[in-house]
C-alpha cells in the first residue's frame, strides 16, 4: 500500500443504506469504517462486560458478539450502565419489506435482537418500513404492505415473545398512534435539506417522499412513540441492533435527540453477511445465486453452495494439501462464523482447511450439514405464524411488561432529570455546532 501499488486498498469502500461494495475479496474493511463513521470497536472489556451480565441469567455472550460479527457500537456502555442501575432498555429493530424472498442475511439482525430479548428481559419493536419500499421500489402500496405481513412471519419465526415484541408496518401505525407521527413532524423540523442530502446522497430528482423518510426511521428510537407500550414514558433507553449500512439514519437521530430532550438511541452494528459469491458486497435478495433463501428445499442449498460458494481453497488438492485454503475470503467458512454454534468445531475447521487437511468440497459439506436443518426448522417455525399469530405481534396493544412503565407524574419532571440530558446535549453541540445554528430553536 505504502509504494501505491495496492490499488484495492486504496480504494474507499462503498456503504449506505443503498449499496455496500468492496472491491477486496475480503470484504469491507470494518476498522477503517469505525474510523470513518466515528463509531466504537465491540472489544474484550465489552463482550466480558455483556457476558458477565448475560451469565447471571445462565447466558452465555452470543457467538455473533464473541466472533465480531457484532463488530461496532454506539454507548453500549451507557446502556449496560443504566440495565445495571435498574433502568432497562428496549430494543428496536427493522426491515425493508421489499420482497417475498428473505435470505439468510436479512435473519441476522433478528437472532440478535431475539437473543438479547432474552438475555435481557426486554420488549422489542420491529418497525417495516413498507413506505419506504413504495418510494424506492415500482410496487404499489399494497403489494408493500402485504410484503409486510409476509415478512412479518419470517420474523415472527425468529423466536419472539409475544409478550414482550411489537412488530408494526409504518403504513399501519402510523396513521393509528398521533404519537409517533407527532415525533415525526420533530425531527422533520431539525433537519435541512442540506443536512438530508449530505448524510444521504439525495439529489434533485428524488421525490419529497424520499427526502422526509429518514424521521420516520428515526423515531422508534424514542419511547413516546409507542405509547402503548411505555405509557408517554421518555426515559427509556433504546438499543438498535442493525447491519452498519443503517448508521446514517441513526447517527441522524442521535443528532436530533438531545435538541428535542429525548434520549440517543444506542447501537450495535452487524458486519454484512456475504454474497455466495464472495465478501466484495452482501448478499441480496434481488441476486438469486447470491442468496440462500429461507425458502430453499435442502437440495437447493446443496447446489447453490456447491455451485456458487467462492472458495479460498487452491487450484488444485496437490496444491491445497501442500498450502492450505484461505479462510478469510471463503465464503463457506465465513458462513460457518454465523451458523455452527460450536466454537471448537469452527476452530478445529479453521486450522484444518488453513493447513490444507480439509479440502474445499469437505468445508462445503459441513456448511450444508449446518444450513440444511436451520433453513428447515425456520420453515417450520414459519408454518406456525398464522395470520392471527401475525395479527397479535402487530397489533396496537398493552403488554404484560408496559406495567414496568408508570406514566410520568405530570409536571414532575426532576433536575436530575434535566441534568443528564443537558449532559447528553454538551456531547452533541461539541461535535456539531455549525448544524445547530442552521436549526435553531426547536418547539416541541
Ligand atoms: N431501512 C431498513 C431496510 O431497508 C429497515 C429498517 C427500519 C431498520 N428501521 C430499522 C433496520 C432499524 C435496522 C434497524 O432494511
Amino acid at each position: 500500500m505504502e509504494n501505491g501499488t495496492d490499488k484495492v486498498a486504496e480504494e474507499e469502500d462503498i456503504v449506505n443504506p443503498w449499496e455496500v461494495q468492496s472491491s477486496s475479496s475480503k470484504g469491507v474493511d470494518y476498522d477503517k469504517l469505525i474510523k470513518r463513521f466515528g463509531s466504537s470497536k465491540v472489544d474484550q472489556d465489552l463482550i466480558d462486560r455483556i457476558e458477565r451480565i448475560t451469565m447471571k441469567t445462565g447466558r452465555k455472550v452470543h457467538h455473533f458478539i464473541k466472533r465480531g460479527l457484532f463488530f461496532s457500537h454506539r454507548e453500549m456502555n451507557k446502556i449496560l450502565d443504566l440495565y445495571e442501575q435498574g433502568k432497562p432498555f428496549y430494543l428496536y429493530t427493522g426491515r425493508g419489506p421489499s420482497s417475498q424472498a428473505m435470505h439468510l442475511g436479512h435473519l441476522i439482525p433478528f437472532i440478535m435482537t431475539r437473543y438479547l430479548q432474552e438475555a435481557f428481559d426486554v420488549p422489542v419493536v420491529v418497525q417495516l418500513t413498507d413506505d419506504e419500499k413504495f418510494l424506492w421500489k415500482s410496487l404499489t402500496l399494497e403489494e408493500c404492505y402485504n410484503l409486510a405481513k409476509e415478512n412479518t412471519k419470517d420474523i415472527i419465526a425468529c423466536g419472539f415473545d409475544p409478550d414482550k415484541t411489537f412488530i408494526f408496518s409504518d403504513l399501519d401505525y402510523i396513521g393509528s398512534c398521533k404519537e409517533f407521527y407527532w415525533n415525526m413532524k420533530r425531527v422533520e423540523k431539525c433537519v435541512t435539506f442540506n443536512q438530508a442530502r449530505g448524510i444521504f446522497g439525495f439529489s434533485d430528482t428524488d421525490c419529497i417522499g424520499k427526502i422526509s423518510f429518514p424521521a420516520i426511521q428515526a423515531v422508534p428510537s424514542f419511547s413516546t412513540s409507542f405509547p402503548h407500550i411505555f405509557n408517554g414514558r421518555k426515559d427509556i433507553p433504546c438499543l438498535i441492533p442493525c447491519a452498519i449500512d443503517q448508521d446514517p439514519y441513526f447517527r441522524m437521530t442521535r443528532d436530533v435527540a438531545p435538541r428535542l430532550k429525548l434520549m440517543k438511541p444506542a447501537l450495535l452494528h452487524s458486519v454484512f453477511f456475504p454474497a455466495l459469491q464472495g465478501a466484495q458486497t452482501k448478499m441480496s435478495a434481488s441476486e438469486p445465486t447470491s442468496s440462500i433463501f429461507l425458502t430453499d428445499t435442502a437440495n437447493q442449498i446443496k447446489n447453490k453452495i456447491n455451485r456458487y460458494a467462492f472458495s479460498g481453497g487452491r487450484d488444485t488438492v496437490e496444491e491445497h494439501r501442500e498450502k492450505g485454503g484461505d479462510c478469510e475470503v471463503d465464503v463457506s467458512f465465513q458462513f460457518l462464523k454465523f451458523f455452527m454454534e460450536d466454537d471448537e468445531r469452527l476452530e478445529q475447521i479453521r486450522q484444518d482447511y488453513s493447513s490444507g487437511k480439509m479440502l474445499t468440497g469437505e468445508l462445503k459439506k459441513e456448511l450444508i450439514s449446518v444450513l440444511q436443518p436451520l433453513v428447515a426448522k425456520h420453515q417450520e417455525a414459519r408454518a406456525k405464524a398464522t395470520a392471527e399469530v401475525v395479527e397479535k405481534f402487530m397489533s396496537i396493544r398493552k403488554m404484560p411488561c408496559s406495567d414496568k412503565y408508570p406514566p410520568p407524574v405530570p409536571g414532575a419532571s426532576s433536575k436530575k432529570k434535566k441534568k443528564k440530558q443537558k449532559v447528553d446535549s454538551v456531547d452533541d453541540v461539541a461535535k456539531n455546532v455549525e448544524e445547530k445554528l442552521h436549526c435553531g430553536k426547536v418547539e416541541t
